[in-house]
Parts: C-alpha cells; sequence; structure tokens
C-alpha cells in the first residue's frame, strides 16, 4: 500500500471558500454537559456575552448544553438570519415552549405557517391608519400622564420613572387593541403587579440548563403560579368584553375597532383562523410586547437627554416651534413630524437597545458567515454590538442624534443600518409605529410643559443596565419642574 503524503487541495477559482465548524470556533472555557450555561450571569448576560466578543472576537462559540451556538455581532450575518425567517431560521426552541406554558404562545413565539396566520391580523392592527383614528384616546392618556407628572412636579416629588411610564404603556395598549380604557395612570391596577413578574421569569426558565419546574416547583414557581392565575383572568376578561361588544353591534365584525375583535371575527367566520387558545395567547403576547419595550426606550431615552443638554434644547425648540400654544401635539401628524424626537429616540435605541439579544435556532442545516450550521444549531445575535462596530464611525459610541438626520444617505447610512432595535426581515416588531408615537406624545409633552431637573438613579452617575428579557435602567427617578411658558 502506498503511503502519499496529504496534499493540500487549493479550492478551484472562484468556488466558495471551505465551510468553518462552529466548535472550532475560541469561547470561553465549558463545563461538561451543561457547557456554558452555568456561567450565564442573567440580568447582565448581554454584557457577559459583549465582553466575551471582546476577548474571542466578534464571532465566537457558546456552548450550551449539548450543542455548540454560533455568536456573532456582524450587523449583514444578523440581518441575514433574521431575513431568513421563519423557514431556515426560528427563534430559539426554548422561547416557544416556555412561553406556551405560560399562556402567552401567540404572534411572537409561532413558528412556520402559525405564525404567517397571526403575523397578518397583529400587523394590520397596529399599522399608521389604526393608530390615527387611536389619537383621540392617545391624547387623553398623555393628558392624565401629564396630569400626573404636574402634581408631582407642584409637590417636588421624584418620580419613579418606569413604574409611572408602564402605567403610560399598559394603558395605551390595552386601549389600541383590546378596546379597554384600564386607566393605571390614575390607580394602580393589580394586573399591573402580575403583569411585572411575568418578563423576569419567562427569562429565567428560557436560560435554564432544563426545565427543573416540572418536576419540582420552587417557592418562586409557585407565586408565578399565582401570579399567572390573575392574568388569565384579566386576559379572559378582555376577550369576554370583546366578544360583548360584537354580539351588541354585528357590524363591528366587518370592521373590528382593534385586534381583539379583529382575531374574535377572523376567528368565528372560519373556525381555523385563530384557536381560542392563539386569541387569549396574542393578548397576553400584546401585553407584554408592548409594555416594557417602550417603557424602557423611553427611560433611557429621557436619561441619555438629559445628560446631554444641547441635544435636549434641540428637542425643546421644535416642540415649540411645531406645537405653537398647545400643550401636546394637536394632531396625528402633528405627533408624527416631531423628526428630532425620532432621532433621539433612534440614537437611544441603537446605545440602549432594550432587546440586545436575539436567540435563533436554524430549521435546517444551513450556512452562515462561513459556518456550517446543523438542524437546530443556535445563533445569538449581538444586536449592540453590531450597532457599535467601530469600523462604521469614530465616534460610534457617542451620543449624537444627528446622525439619524440630515445626511442620510452619506456617511451615517452604515450606522443607521447597522442598527436594528426592533429586529429586522419578516419578523420585524408590528409595534414599532405605536412605540415612536407613544415616545413622541411622551416626550413631546415633557419638552413642551416641564423641566427636567433631573433624571437618574439615585445617587448620581450613569444606571446600571439589567436584563429580564428587555434591558432595562435600574432605578432611575426623574424630578420636574413646571415650565413658565410666555
Ligand atoms: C421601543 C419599543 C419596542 C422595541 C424596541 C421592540 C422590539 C422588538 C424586537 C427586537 C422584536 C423581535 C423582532 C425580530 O425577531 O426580528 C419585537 C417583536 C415584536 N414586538 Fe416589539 N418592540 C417594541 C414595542 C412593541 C409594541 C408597542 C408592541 C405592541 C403593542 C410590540 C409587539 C411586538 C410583537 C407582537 C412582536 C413579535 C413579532 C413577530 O415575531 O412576528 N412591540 N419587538
Amino acid at each position: 500500500m502506498s503511503t502519499l503524503p496529504e496534499v493540500p487541495v487549493a479550492p478551484a477559482e472562484g468556488a466558495p471558500p471551505p465551510a468553518r465548524c462552529v466548535a472550532d470556533l475560541s469561547g470561553p472555557r465549558r463545563w461538561p454537559v451543561v457547557g456554558n450555561l452555568l456561567q450565564f450571569d442573567l440580568p447582565n448576560l448581554h454584557r457577559q456575552m459583549e465582553d466575551w466578543a471582546d476577548a474571542y472576537g466578534p464571532t465566537y462559540r457558546l456552548r450550551v448544553g449539548p450543542r455548540d451556538a454560533l455568536v456573532v455581532s456582524d450587523a449583514e450575518t444578523i440581518a441575514a438570519a433574521l431575513r431568513d425567517r421563519p423557514d431556515t431560521w426560528r427563534r430559539m426552541r426554548p422561547i416557544e415552549a416556555v412561553i406556551r406554558e405560560s399562556g402567552g404562545h401567540g404572534v411572537f413565539s409561532a413558528e412556520g405557517d402559525d405564525w404567517r396566520r397571526q403575523r397578518r391580523l397583529v400587523m394590520s392592527a397596529f399599522d399608521p391608519a389604526h393608530l390615527k383614528r387611536f389619537y383621540p384616546s392617545l391624547l387623553r392618556v398623555t393628558e392624565r400622564l401629564m396630569t400626573r407628572w404636574r402634581e408631582a412636579a407642584r409637590r417636588g416629588e421624584a418620580i419613579d420613572l418606569q413604574a409611572s411610564l408602564m402605567r403610560y404603556t399598559v394603558d395605551v395598549t390595552t386601549g389600541l387593541a383590546f378596546g379597554v380604557d384600564l386607566n393605571t395612570i390614575a390607580a394602580a391596577h393589580p394586573l399591573q403587579e402580575h403583569l411585572d413578574k411575568m418578563f423576569p421569569m419567562l427569562f429565567r426558565r428560557i436560560n435554564m440548563p432544563f426545565p427543573y419546574w416540572h418536576y419540582v416547583r420552587l417557592p418562586i414557581d409557585r407565586d408565578y403560579d399565582r401570579h399567572l392565575v390573575h392574568v388569565h383572568e384579566a386576559v379572559r376578561g378582555f376577550v369576554r368584553a370583546a366578544r360583548q361588544r360584537l354580539q351588541d353591534e354585528p357590524m363591528r365584525r366587518e370592521q373590528p375597532a382593534d385586534l381583539l375583535e379583529a382575531m374574535l371575527a377572523a376567528r368565528d367566520a372560519d373556525g381555523s383562523a385563530l384557536t381560542e387558545e392563539e386569541v387569549a395567547g396574542n393578548v397576553l403576547t400584546v401585553l407584554l410586547a408592548g409594555e416594557d419595550t417602550t417603557a424602557n426606550t423611553l427611560g433611557w431615552a429621557l436619561w441619555l437627554l438629559h445628560t446631554h443638554r444641547g441635544d435636549w434644547q434641540a428637542v425643546v425648540a421644535e416642540v415649540d416651534a411645531a406645537l405653537g400654544g398647545e400643550p401636546l401635539p394637536p394632531s396625528f401628524d402633528a405627533a408624527r413630524g416631531l423628526d428630532r424626537i425620532e432621532a433621539s429616540v433612534n440614537e437611544a435605541m441603537r446605545l440602549k437597545p432594550v432587546a440586545p439579544l436575539l436567540f435563533l435556532e436554524a430549521n435546517r442545516p444551513t450556512r452562515i458567515a462561513g459556518f456550517d450550521v446543523p438542524r437546530g444549531g443556535p445563533l445569538f445575535c449581538l444586536m449592540r454590538k453590531a450597532a457599535l462596530d467601530r469600523k462604521l464611525a469614530d465616534d460610534i459610541a457617542d451620543f449624537r442624534p444627528g446622525r439619524w438626520q440630515g445626511g442620510a444617505e452619506g456617511r451615517e447610512r452604515g450606522t443607521q443600518k447597522a442598527s436594528m432595535p426592533f429586529g429586522a426581515g419578516p419578523r420585524l416588531c408590528p409595534g414599532r409605529y405605536l412605540a415612536l408615537l407613544e415616545m413622541k406624545m411622551v416626550l413631546s409633552m415633557l419638552a413642551r410643559n416641564f423641566e427636567l431637573i433631573e433624571v437618574g438613579p439615585d445617587g448620581g452617575g450613569a444606571p446600571r443596565e439589567r436584563l429580564a428579557f428587555t434591558m432595562f435602567p435600574v432605578g432611575l427617578k426623574m424630578r420636574l419642574a413646571e415650565r413658565q411658558l410666555h
């Protein structure tokens, strides 16, 4: 038998380079069986993964249980995977399992054809035409918040910013999507307290090495069960009320006024459109998806604007010019046109994205960024790393809202494309227009009517970031003074 030495074969000209294996990448040291899972510091997971990218390179490997996860920080790679859904990529499988058993299985956790059916309905409920019709209600909720904040300003009281903003976003979401005026701004509603327990628990369970709560229920699991009972009760109440409206006014079936009516009308018209479980699951999905995300983003934006006084003054100048003598944007179009606020919010979401990590999984063997990923292979997308790539601009880490205005086509285009706070591709956040509108309402109301005296955590400095499904600023307080208008 001849023993010829192996001769490396050069790839044919023009042929793609041979794929690499994820397992060959470097990454933090792993443990047998669980891999890196027990190293995850959940409230800080995004930072931890970003730090690992600094240590091991923008593309690295983590071991999650039996699988090697490919971690990527490059905007083009991330966008390509996000676009290639639901066929090639899906949300990481435990997301669906954990959300389903909490009764919140809806458009966020659904996949394939189930997702396609639900997505159409949800999208149309949040389109600009619906938002325009909803504007008078949005104005009313914003006025209530202004009244609360005016009282706090007169008393010289510090406002718990996150709590206050979450009340606002819950009232807006339930009004727009379910036709319910919850008015948690005027008086605390128990639903709020129960809802607030959901994200941290979902996040914890999604990242557990195995579903221990199927076998033993720790005190926190039992506590969670109790909160869930109340949440489901509230969801059933919303569904009952919407059903009643459809029964009292059958015309609503043709022209549903909100998402819930649209889901019920679709279900009753064709029993296969949306199951009872999917209707309830989507009510909970939208409640959860619309609350923390917008409130946290507003919190971050306010803190950044407060610490960049020139940028806040630019917002005030825009609002003064656009609102004239009014305390709030007088029309939907006036609110939508507040470009400086939009630029500031875009910049805040670039630096402080409330979804800094997106976890995907391959539906079939595929190749991405030159790596072969088997079926079931996880892909972790570091969204903030992509948006803070130093190759894009020298001042990439600075808060500079101006980069979203003016020179959009030129120099700044790459930075804008790399920032994907609402995700990308066919699963791009359907609530983004609503979120932007809410943020324009709150920021313009503040700019027009108040002076920002203080926005920050007790003791000053930058607020700590904490991840519990969404990333939020810890302990933000706000002090206001009424603005003397001439
Ligand atoms: C600043 C506020 C918000 C941010 C930063 C945000 C961010 C996101 C992100 C990153 C995703 C995943 C997208 C992807 O996989 O590509 C998402 C999905 C989603 N968001 Fe938002 N969101 C916000 C507000 C809202 C609001 C107000 C609602 C509704 C009231 C909403 C409803 C949803 C839903 C239903 C999905 C699932 C879409 C799907 O999987 O097809 N979001 N959002």
